[in-house]
C-alpha cells in the first residue's frame, strides 16, 4: 500500500546576502501600518535586534517589542507575551529569535481572541485559525522552528514539554540572513546544531518518512555532518554557518512531512522538568537511541554514510557503515563538548521512575520510532544517561 503524506510549507523564503532588506518591501508591499517584534534579551544584548528592528523602520511602520520571554517556556510565559501582543492591535507579527521566540509568535499569530488561549490549545491544538500574517527569522542553526507548524512550550504540571500543532502557525516569510547565526555562542551553536542533525536523522527513520521528507532530510543531513565542526569551531567559517542554516530549514520541512521519534520524545522530559535546553537532551539521547534503533534502521543508516561520506570511505557492508555513521554522530556530541550525562544537570538516580513514565506519554512522537519502544527499553535508554 502507498503512504499518504503531505507538505506544506511557508509562502516564501529569503536567503543570501543582505535578506533582511526583504522585510521592508513586505512591510511596504503589504501596506502593514503596526507591527509587533518578538524576541529576547539575549538577542537584544547581542546586538542582533537592530538589523531587523531597522528593516521596520525602514518600511515607516509602528513597531512594539514584546522581549518578555525566557528561553524554553512555559505556556503561562508565552500567555502573557500573546495578552500584550492582542493589546498591541498589530496587523503583522516579525519574531526574530531562536526556536522559544518563534514558537511564541506562532502561537501569537493564532490566538488574537479571548476564547481561548495556548493552555486550551493543548488539549485543541486545531482549534485555532491563523490571524496574523508572521515573518519569522532564525537566530539559531537550529530548531526549524521557522518552517513547522509546531510550537513547544513547558507544561510544569506534567513536567513535561508539549507540542501544539496547528497548520495555520506556518510562516509566511522566512528570513534566513546569515548574519545572524555568525556570532552564536560555541555552546548554542553546538546545541542547536546537533537538534537540527536529530531532526534529520530521527525523520528518515521514521515510521512516518516518505519522499519528500527523505528529500529533506538526506540533504540536511550532509549538509550537517560536513559542516558542524567547522560552524561551532570557527567564527569566520561563513559558508558552513549558511549550510548549517539552510539544513537547519531542511529539518524543519522533514518534520513538516515526516515528524521526529524516540529522541525527542525521551527528550521532552528532560526539558520540562529540569529545564535542559533541548538541543542538549536531544544530544544526550541521540547516540544511545540510535544504537537501540540499529538493528531495525541498518539499511537507512547505511543509506545516509552513502550520501553523506564523500572521501573514500573503507565500509562495504551495510553493517559496518551503520556502526561508522553512528560513531560520527557521537564523536560530534562529544567534540562539540555538550554535555551526555542528567548528573551534570543535578538529575538523581531516584528520579529514573518518574522520567519513564513521562517519557511513555509522548505517545505523539514515539510511534514514529521504527522499534517499539517499551517502559523497559525506556528505562534502560535513560539509564545510559542518568
Ligand atoms: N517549533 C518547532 O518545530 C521546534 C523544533 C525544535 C525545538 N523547538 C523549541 O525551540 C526552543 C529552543 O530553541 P533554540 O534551541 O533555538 O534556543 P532558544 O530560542 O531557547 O535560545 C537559547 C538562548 O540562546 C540565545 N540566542 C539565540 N540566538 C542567539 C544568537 N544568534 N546570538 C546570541 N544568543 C542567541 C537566546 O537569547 C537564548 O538565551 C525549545 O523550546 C524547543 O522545544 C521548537
Ligand atoms: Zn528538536
Amino acid at each position: 500500500m502507498l503512504k499518504t503524506y503531505n507538505i506544506k510549507m511557508p509562502h516564501a523564503v529569503y536567503g543570501g546576502e543582505n535578506a533582511m532588506e526583504s522585510v521592508t518591501t513586505i512591510l511596504k508591499n503589504r501596506k502593514v501600518n503596526r507591527v509587533a517584534m518578538f524576541t529576547d534579551k539575549g538577542i537584544e544584548e547581542s546586538g542582533l535586534f537592530s538589523l531587523p528592528e531597522e528593516a521596520v523602520k525602514a518600511a515607516g511602520a509602528h513597531y512594539y517589542v514584546l522581549d518578555e520571554l525566557p528561553p524554553e517556556p512555559t505556556y503561562t510565559a508565552v500567555q502573557k507575551l500573546v495578552d500584550q501582543f492582542k493589546a498591541s492591535k498589530a496587523d503583522m507579527i516579525v519574531a526574530c529569535g531562536g526556536g522559544s521566540v518563534m514558537d511564541a509568535a506562532k502561537l501569537a499569530s493564532i490566538l488574537v481572541t479571548d476564547e481561548y488561549g495556548v493552555k486550551e490549545l493543548l488539549d485543541d491544538p486545531g482549534r485555532a485559525q491563523k490571524c496574523v500574517p508572521i515573518i519569522l527569522i532564525p537566530t539559531t542553526a537550529g530548531t526549524g522552528a521557522e518552517v513547522t507548524p509546531n510550537a513547544i512550550v513547558a507544561v510544569p504540571e506534567k513536567e513535561l514539554k508539549v507540542g501544539i500543532v496547528n497548520e495555520n502557525m506556518i510562516a509566511d516569510y522566512v528570513i534566513l540572513d546569515a548574519r545572524m547565526i555568525k556570532n552564536v555562542p560555541r555552546k548554542i551553536a553546538a546545541a542547536t546544531g546537533v537538534d537540527a542533525l536529530a531532526h534529520c536523522i530521527e525523520c528518515f527513520t521514521s515510521n512516518k518518512a516518505n519522499p519528500f521528507s527523505d528529500l529533506y532530510a538526506l540533504e540536511g543531513l550532509d549538509l550537517i555532518l560536513n559542516n558542524i565542526m567547522e560552524a561551532c569551531n570557527n567564527s569566520e567559517a561563513m559558508e558552513a554557518k549558511n549550510r548549517m542554516q539552510i539544513a537547519a530549514y531542511y529539518g524543519g520541512l522533514a518534520i513538516t512531512a515526516s515528524g521526529t521519534t524516540a529522541v525527542h520524545a525521551l527528550s521532552y522530559p528532560l526539558g520540562g522538568k529540569y529545564h535542559i535546553p533541548h538541543g542538549v537532551s536531544n544530544a544526550m539521547l541521540l547516540a544511545p537511541v540510535m544504537g537501540f534503533n540499529e538493528p531495525v534502521c541498518r539499511e537507512k543508516f547505511a543509506a545516509v554514510y552513502d550520501r553523506c561520506v564523500h572521501t573514500q570511505g573503507n565500509c562495504q557492508t551495510a553493517e559496518e557503515k551503520s556502526a561508522y555513521l553512528l560513531a560520527w554522530m557521537e564523536n560530534i556530541v562529544k567534540e562539540l563538548e555538550i554535555p551526555t550525562s542528567l548528573k551534570e544537570f543535578g538529575v538523581p538516580a531516584e528520579d529514573l521512575d518518574g522520567l519513564v513514565e513521562a517519557g511513555m506519554q509522548v505517545t505523539r512522537l514515539l510511534v514514529n520510532n521504527m522499534r517499539e519502544v517499551t517502559p523497559a527499553d525506556a528505562r534502560s535508554l535513560y539509564e545510559k544517561i542518568i
